[in-house]
């Protein structure tokens, strides 16, 4: 057995504490799975008095001293825990430059300034993982940056959060509006206090940045990211997707384009969208991640589990852990970023969109054909249309029809403008509901 390998540990709170008893429970495994011992050097944290239970460690560990603990030369590896972009930046960075390897779950600072970390690394020379920062305890960054290293990624579409599928989920379930089921959230705790990052979009946005930084071995940063939260979901929307056979997710899409001859652009988005029931993700309930990747040699492949949570996200901080431990044991390290292709990252008025559209119009001649210009001039190509008469009528009595349309992918500017000047036309009561559609229906 070698000498042991040394973790400072940034944080003990519900991922940290985690790590910290399954250091404990699988001591003995993860040191013959490591061939050398896992030691905690010390334990960084805010307030040292905290009652934390009954967690199987020395008190003496704990120190309010993050930077003096990751300074310390008997320190191997700084497994990261604490969250949020300052101080973590500065440990992790300080971390890097010294050599030493470092695990984080803080997929905020990666998406704000991962180039700031993998440049220190890459100084450094140790390793820099960070596996729980997206979907939790799904192994999904290891298969991008090493088993699909050998093909080429087109696509990425995910649900990443947790709290918003739980949402969703119980939109489409019980018929229930945004606030009762944002209520039942956070009575479940799923939804935190402030669930403004969640419902709003940012924490996917940011693990967006993440995968397609991976996917398409281009930097992609949180504001790279076209973002639209849940907020403003109706229970008349997810009614609508369910009468076309579909349900509303909280997407995150990274795709690759052609951007003129020869060259290559991709898209980072994370808004609402119908997908039909049919689709892998649309069987996702609850507050359970999933992941859908489409490469040209694999095809397509589907990542699921739980994506939140103190033990499965401990579980991907360990995993990283036992790679970083055998990588220092045998004097090696792992491959470094992959950021060589530097593909321009679209504005989202470029991304290539579906819209479903529901319209409240007057039922009379030419309503359609009318409607139908508006598309017809900024380029928008329709796929189906549905009339129904207005409150379950016989229809054609000059009163008012639901006019469902469906259209073919289109730029999302010309799509965006299309709504707009359908907005001020006169035979068109009210724009009931505009979503954005994906998978095909
Ligand atoms: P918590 O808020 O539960 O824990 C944060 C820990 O950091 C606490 O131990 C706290 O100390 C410590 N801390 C905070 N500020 C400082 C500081 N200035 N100096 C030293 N210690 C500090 O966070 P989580 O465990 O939930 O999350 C940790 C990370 O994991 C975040 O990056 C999060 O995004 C990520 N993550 C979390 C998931 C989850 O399900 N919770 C899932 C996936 C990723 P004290 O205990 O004294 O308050
Ligand atoms: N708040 C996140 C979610 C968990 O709801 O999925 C951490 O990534």
């Amino acid at each position: 057995m070698n000498q042991p390998v040394r973790l400072a540990m940034l944080g003990c709170g519900t991922v940290g504490a985690e790590v910290v008893r399954l250091l404990h429970e699988q001591s003995a495994d993860l040191a013959a799975r490591i061939g050398a011992p896992l030691e905690i050097a010390g334990i960084a944290v805010r307030r040292i008095g905290r009652d934390r239970g009954a967690l199987p460690v020395d008190p003496a560990l704990f120190t309010t001293d993050a930077l003096g603990l990751i300074k310390r030369d008997d320190v191997d590896v700084v497994v990261e825990v604490v969250g949020g972009i300052e101080p973590a930046r500065s440990w992790l960075v300080e971390a890097l430059r010294a050599g030493k390897s470092v695990v984080t779950a803080n997929k905020a600072l990666l998406a704000e300034d991962g180039g700031a970390l993998h440049d220190a690394a890459a100084e450094g020379g140790g390793d820099l993982y960070y596996e729980a920062s997206v979907a939790g305890a799904i192994p999904l960054l290891r298969p991008l940056r090493e088993s699909l290293h050998g093909d080429r990624i087109t696509r990425v579409t995910g649900i990443v959060n947790g709290t918003t599928n739980f949402i969703l989920s119980a939109m489409h379930a019980t018929g229930a509006g945004f606030a009762e089921a944002l209520e039942e959230a956070t009575e479940l705790g799923y939804a935190e206090a402030d669930p403004t990052a969640d419902v709003e979009g940012f924490d996917a946005a940011a693990k967006a940045a993440i995968l397609a930084s991976l996917a398409f071995h281009t930097r992609v940063g949180a504001a790279d990211v076209h973002r639209e939260g849940i907020t403003e979901v109706t229970a008349a929307d997810v009614a609508s997707a369910k009468a076309m056979g579909c349900t509303i997710k909280l997407l995150c899409i990274a795709a690759r384009s052609a951007d003129g001859p020869g060259r290559e652009a991709v898209s980072v988005r994370v808004h609402p969208a119908m997908i039909p029931l049919t689709h892998p993700l649309a069987s996702v309930g609850d507050a359970f991640n999933a992941v859908f990747v489409e490469a040209d040699a694999a095809g397509q492949l589907m990542f699921y589990g739980r994506g939140a949570g103190g033990a499965p996200t401990a579980s991907a901080v360990l995993g990283d852990v036992v790679a970083v431990a055998r990588n220092r044991l045998a004097g090696v390290r792992a491959a470094s970023e992959s950021a060589y292709a530097d593909l321009r990252v679209r504005p989202m008025g470029e991304a290539l969109t579906r819209y479903h559209i529901s319209l409240d119009v007057a039922d009379r001649p030419g309503v359609l054909e009318a409607v139908a210009g508006v598309f017809a001039r900024h380029h928008v190509s329709i796929a189906t249309v549905r009339q129904a008469p207005a409150g379950g009528g016989t229809g054609g009595d000059g009163g008012d029809a639901i006019l469902v349309i469906v259209t073919h992918v289109a730029p999302d500017a010309a799509l965006a403008a299309t709504v707009r000047e359908l907005h001020g036309l006169d035979i068109v009561r009210s724009v009931a509901s505009v979503l954005r559609v994906e998978g095909g229906i």
